[in-house]
């Protein structure tokens, strides 16, 4: 499985896997900005997915996760979250965060077997298109000490 960095050149990409994903879509230059100040990674060759994580001193959050349709239930939402969390430890990051819809079922089963723990609820945080307001679930997990 090829785990990398992504480059400006991935954006085109990483918008098409957004916009299948999500109901409020991110353009290219979103992302073509994003691999130039977070930690964006990718998966597959071509790429079927993407970690986007924002780093602050020692606390860091994972801002946006997708894989491609065609390609889940592969293990690449794991190989990614797997890697990051290795590097993310290696640089000294202790605390890792998300938000996630309340009934996003496959998110929070992938998360909780990646060891995030709930930390709260923020109510109707996530407008719908199509549906009422839901709820986001806030969870952390701890990444081991760096030596
Ligand atoms: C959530 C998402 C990223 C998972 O990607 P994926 O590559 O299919 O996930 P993986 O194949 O690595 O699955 C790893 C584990 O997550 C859990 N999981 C993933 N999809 C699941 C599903 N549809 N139902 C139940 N559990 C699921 C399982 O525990 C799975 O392990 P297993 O296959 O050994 O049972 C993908 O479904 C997706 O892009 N969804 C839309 C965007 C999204 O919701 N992003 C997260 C926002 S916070």
């Amino acid at each position: 499985m090829t785990l990398r960095r992504a480059r400006e050149s991935d954006a085109v990409e990483l918008a098409r896997i957004h916009q299948a994903a999500f109901d409020h879509p991110w353009s290219e230059a979103d992302f073509a900005a994003y691999v130039a100040s977070d930690f964006l990674w990718v998966v597959g060759e071509p790429i079927s997915g993407f970690l986007l994580i924002r780093c602050i001193a020692d606390e860091a959050e994972i801002l946006t996760l997708a894989v491609d349709p065609a390609a889940r239930r592969n293990g690449f939402a794991r190989a990614l979250l797997a890697a990051s969390k290795q590097e993310l430890a290696a640089q000294g990051v202790a605390r890792l965060f998300l938000e996630v819809a309340a009934d996003n079922l496959p998110a929070l089963a992938l998360y909780q077997r990646h060891g995030f723990l709930p930390l709260g609820v923020r109510k109707d945080y996530y407008r719908r298109v199509n549906g009422p307001d839901m709820d986001a679930k806030l969870l952390s997990c701890a990444l081991p000490a760096a030596h």
